[in-house]
């Protein structure tokens, strides 16, 4: 699938199938997520990767209570964002976003699904990660990706908008 494809076809899959994530297909994921730009090219980033059911079930409960979407999914890949990592003040959040949408777009290429669960800023996601992968207080849980394969098809969206076009100058 090439880029523009991938970027313009991308749905949020919240149902997935009982077929297994590969560790090659994982490491695909973390690769692209690890390619991402990051301010000063800082990197303040740590991955946290479960295909364990009973942690995945935990993340069902923890995360997003009685979200079956985490009983569904496969796999999962938890962000985390270090401050002390950062090349230039503020930036981690943005950082952490490109390689969550690097993620995201991988996992469509290779015909998987997945979707942003938001993490940071939500108190009760932020410990719930913490329990469920040990992460330790130095670090921040950013946002973590339900995987597996598609249990729903959702169409692509023409979300283009003339309206939110300033062409030139603002058009008040
Ligand atoms: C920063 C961010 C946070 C999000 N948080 C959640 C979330 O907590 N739960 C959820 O089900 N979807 C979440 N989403 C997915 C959005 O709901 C979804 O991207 C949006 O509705 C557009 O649909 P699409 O991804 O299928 O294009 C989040 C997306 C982003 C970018």
């Amino acid at each position: 699938m090439d880029t523009l494809t991938a970027l313009m076809t991308r749905r949020s899959i919240r149902a997935f199938t009982d077929q297994p994530v590969s560790d090659p297909q994982l490491r695909t994921l973390l690769s692209a997520a690890m390619q991402a730009p990051s301010a000063g090219d800082g990197r303040p980033w740590h991955f946290c990767v479960s295909t364990d059911r009973a942690q995945l079930d935990a993340l069902a409960e923890s995360v997003d209570a009685g979200n079956p979407m985490f009983k569904q999914a496969q796999a999962a890949i938890l962000i985390c964002l270090d401050e002390a990592l950062e090349k230039f003040k503020g930036f981690a959040p943005q950082d952490c976003s490109c390689a969550a949408q690097n993620l995201q777009l991988a996992a469509h290429a290779l015909g998987l699904g997945t979707v942003w669960i938001a993490v940071i800023g939500i108190p009760p996601r932020v410990t719930g990660c913490r329990k469920v992968f040990d992460v330790p207080e130095s670090v921040v849980p950013f946002a973590i990706f339900p995987l597996g394969y598609p249990a729903q098809t959702l169409p692509a969206e023409d979300r283009y908008d003339e309206a939110k076009i300033n062409w030139g100058r603002w058009k008040g």
